[in-house]
């Protein structure tokens, strides 16, 4: 039992990883949370309304430790209508075969932060973890004052130094591996692809607060080096996409079970920023087409449609099929017993 551990009540040392847009379901948090696991509750696309119902459920269920997951804010300006047009011609075929009308995207393209932040404080959930940045120093100290304990994501040493510097308590060490965005702080700049075991005994050598080891990390064995090499926890998204309690759509499901080697790619086809996903139709073509992608998260709302409008149709060819790099069966039976079996 670590200080992490202690600190929040954890039987085992496991994220279960917070996973907005779906699969998160307060089922799969309750299970999580359960089962000696921190349960995450990927709220980056919820208003705050939302966040606060998902929550009354999850709370109506367990008194376990739970975590809310954030997107910290991009504020980007209105993206320039000859941008649009070009976006709109390169997908115009799609949204043809889907029935989609031509699309009227405004501002704004993100949720608003600083209602969704106003609705951690009022729940006060164990922890409050985020992506692609560094918080800002009245939001660190009104979180601290609720003892809601702060964990930042980094996919380098630099961002882990500064998410140390700004006050987190813990920081989730994302490798390249992972399924979904990169944490990258910078949405513009490349990825500098550093693996999960590399990341960790990097940041291990320089910082003493929690790391939390991220990326391609499917069984018992992979969650045993990584603790080796001094993580205090690995977070889990990819294994869990396929219990029982996760909201993933039908066709993802089956991209999912199709293959033991599911073959992933960075990409910023589907929201403008890079994550990795399993290649589809939508992905692969759109690499050839970069050039018509908008910045995160105009592309996101820009997607939008296409990506419902492909789960109507039962097709995952235009969906964000979000997967890290791990091989192997995925497990289809319940979270808990995925749990059980990680810690044998
Ligand atoms: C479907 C999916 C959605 C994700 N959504 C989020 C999210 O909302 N917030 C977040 O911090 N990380 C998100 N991630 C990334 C995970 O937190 C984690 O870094 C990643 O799943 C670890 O790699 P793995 O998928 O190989 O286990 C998501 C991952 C997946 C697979």
């Amino acid at each position: 039992m670590n200080e992490f551990m202690n600190r929040l009540r954890l039987k085992y040392p496991l994220v279960v990883a917070p996973m907005a847009g779906g699969p998160t379901t307060v089922d799969l948090v309750v299970a999580s949370s359960n089962s000696g696991a921190l349960g995450s509750i990927g709220a980056a696309y919820l208003t705050a309304p939302l966040i606060e119902d998902f929550t009354k459920n999850v709370r109506a269920k367990t008194s376990g430790p739970v975590a809310i997951n954030l997107f910290l804010p991009h504020g980007i300006l209105p993206v320039a209508v000859d941008k649009i047009a070009k976006a709109i011609k390169a997908t115009e075929s799609y949204r043809k075969e889907l029935n989609l009308p031509v699309p009227d995207l405004q501002p704004p393209y993100e949720e608003n932060f600083d209602e969704q932040f106003e609705s951690v404080l009022k729940i006060k959930p164990e922890v409050l973890s985020f992506v692609f940045g560094v918080l800002e120093a009245d939001y660190v100290k009104a979180a601290k004052k609720e003892n809601i304990y702060l964990i930042g994501t980094a996919t380098t040493l630099e961002e882990a130094l500064a998410l140390v510097e700004s006050g987190v308590d813990a920081i989730t060490l994302q490798g390249v591996e992972g399924g979904g965005h990169r944490g990258i702080f910078d949405a513009k700049i490349g990825d500098p692809q550093i693996g999960a075991i590399d990341l960790l005994e990097q940041c291990r050598a320089k910082i003493r607060i929690p790391l939390i080891a991220a990326g391609g990390i499917m069984n018992a064995q992979d969650i045993k080096k990584a603790l080796e090499k001094g993580a205090e926890a690995v977070q889990m998204g990819t294994a869990f996409l396929t219990c029982k309690e996760s909201g993933v759509s039908t066709p993802y499901r089956k991209a999912l079970l199709a293959s033991e080697n599911r073959k992933t790619q960075l990409t910023r086809a589907f929201s403008g920023r890079l994550a990795r996903g399993i290649e589809n139709r939508f992905l692969l073509e759109m690499g050839e087409k970069s050039e018509a992608i908008l910045p995160f998260p105009a592309q996101n709302k820009f997607t939008r449609d296409m990506r419902n409008a492909s789960v109507k149709a039962g097709s995952a060819d235009f969906l964000s099929l979000w997967s890290g790099t791990g091989h192997g069966a995925l497990w289809t039976e319940s979270a808990s017993e995925l749990i059980e079996r990680l810690f044998v």
